[in-house]
């Protein structure tokens, strides 16, 4: 008999299949035993009525668990009652494995009993709802830069030096040395983008952040994009149709998934282009004004994220951070060296920086000016001074947070639910 998934069952109306999956729910009516299963792909009835399959089927109906894998053959027939508009009639039903009683119940419960769990969390229909759009978004980020003429490429997760500053490194051991888990691909992007032109890496990166917040996580996946020849005002317009289209075809293509998290899509469709710009000094003023306490050159806290983003409904470009607060690579603005050019993209809804993006430092004696005052090695970097020496190029990038993004588009509370096995503040484990 045909195997197929439960997303395909329409196509096959009046024809006899096979589902496998697992017990979602169930319910028995002495006669009649109906069968919630859902495979992953999605949920359907399967109506075992007992005159229709053998004795042993029916016997195996009984033995069902929540979260028993089971193998159900039968034809599907229209349903107007179901939300998928089919229905399975059984003919034959087997358990693979009785499923021990299942720790998660539909009740609720504590955030650290379902991280415990997180291996059996998955499976509910909000978490499954959220890594269908991760992986969406994912698709959505790789075909627009695939489209922009960008090429894939990877950067390394083992590196000798730190690319975002050396307070949040990962060290370990590297035979007689040490090596420390990439913070982000940047610095081998910008090698790359004098290769390839226009590059991107997708991978995960890793900072030992010693805050709990609902922002953070210790490794996270991150996009990072490079371009030669190109100004940083033109990587800003990259940015935002980058994030106009992610949005657009999870709105478009996720719908079911967007109903079950039950996110307000109107907040969603509400994002246009072009999206709002303020410089950093403007955010300044708009935030003393909010009440902030924070004073010029302090970097923006995610409490100052959080009033500035609510007061957009489209992304918003904060740019020209002083360059006292930012990484050493970053250029400085011509008309005004205590500034850098660069944008933090604040997501709206109060959710905050997704994107971090910058135009590089080109010259050589500033970028060694820099590894002095940041108090980087300059021997450790010499394959990254030549690029300022083979060919120095203009160029921009930036970088987006995956789980930021998850987390804003699937209006989520906290970054945890935005990754399958999220690694947290003194947390590894499952
Ligand atoms: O702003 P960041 O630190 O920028 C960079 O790493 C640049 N080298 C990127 C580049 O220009 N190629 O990090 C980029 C993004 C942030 O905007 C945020 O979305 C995400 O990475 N991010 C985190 N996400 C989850 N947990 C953390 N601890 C994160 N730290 C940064
Ligand atoms: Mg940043």
């Amino acid at each position: 008999m045909k195997n197929i998934a439960i997303a395909q069952a329409t196509e096959y109306v009046g024809k006899t299949v096979t589902l496998k999956g697992w017990a979602y729910n169930f319910r028995s009516s002495g006669k009649i035993f109906f069968l919630q299963l859902r495979d992953g792909t999605g949920v359907i009835q399967a109506v075992v009525s007992r005159g229709d399959v053998s004795e042993e089927s029916f016997a195996a109906c009984e033995q069902i668990t929540m979260e028993s894998s089971v193998s159900v053959e039968g034809v599907i027939r229209e349903d107007s009652r179901s939300p998928s508009g089919v229905e399975m009639q059984a003919s034959a039903i087997k358990l693979i494995q009785r499923a021990d009683e299942y720790p998660i119940a539909k009740k609720e419960h504590g955030i650290e009993f379902l991280l415990d769990h997180r291996h059996l969390w998955i499976r509910s229909s909000r978490q499954t709802a959220i890594l269908r759009i991760r992986d969406q978004i994912v698709w959505s980020m790789r075909s627009f830069l695939r489209e922009q003429g960008y090429l894939l490429t990877d950067t390394p997760i083992l590196t000798p030096t730190a690319c975002e500053g050396t307070t949040t490194l990962f060290e370990t051991d590297y035979f007689d040395t040490k090596a420390y888990l990439a913070q982000s691909g940047q610095l081998y992007l910008e090698a790359l983008a004098a290769a390839l032109g226009r590059v991107y890496d997708f991978g995960p990166t890793f900072r030992a952040e010693k805050s709990k917040t609902r922002r953070h996580l210790m490794e996270f996946w991150m996009l990072d994009a490079e371009a030669a020849f190109m100004e940083h005002p033109e990587s800003m317009d990259v940015q935002e149709k980058l994030i106009h289209r992610v949005v657009q075809d999870v709105l478009k293509n996720q719908k079911r998934e967007l109903e079950v998290l039950e996110r307000d899509v109107e907040a969603l469709q509400k994002i246009s282009q072009p999206f709002p710009r303020i410089t950093y000094d403007e955010a300044i003023d708009v935030l003393r004004k909010s009440g902030s306490d924070i004073k010029r050159g302090d970097d923006l806290g995610a409490d100052d994220e959080t009033i500035l983003s609510k007061q957009y409904s489209s992304p918003l470009f904060v740019t020209k951070f002083p360059t006292a607060i930012k990484a050493f690579y970053m250029k400085p603005d011509p008309e005004n060296a205590e500034r850098v050019l660069c944008a933090d993209m604040l997501a709206p809804e109060g959710y905050g920086e997704i994107i971090g993006g910058s135009q590089r430092i080109d010259d050589l004696a500033l970028l060694e000016k820099r590894f002095k005052e940041h108090d980087l090695s300059l021997e450790a970097f010499g394959w990254y001074r030549d690029l300022r020496k083979y060919g120095s190029f203009p160029h921009s990038g930036f970088g987006v947070g995956l789980e930021r993004v998850v987390t804003w588009i699937c209006g989520l509370d906290h970054v945890r639910e935005a990754i399958p096995f999220p690694r947290l503040l003194n947390r590894i484990t499952p």
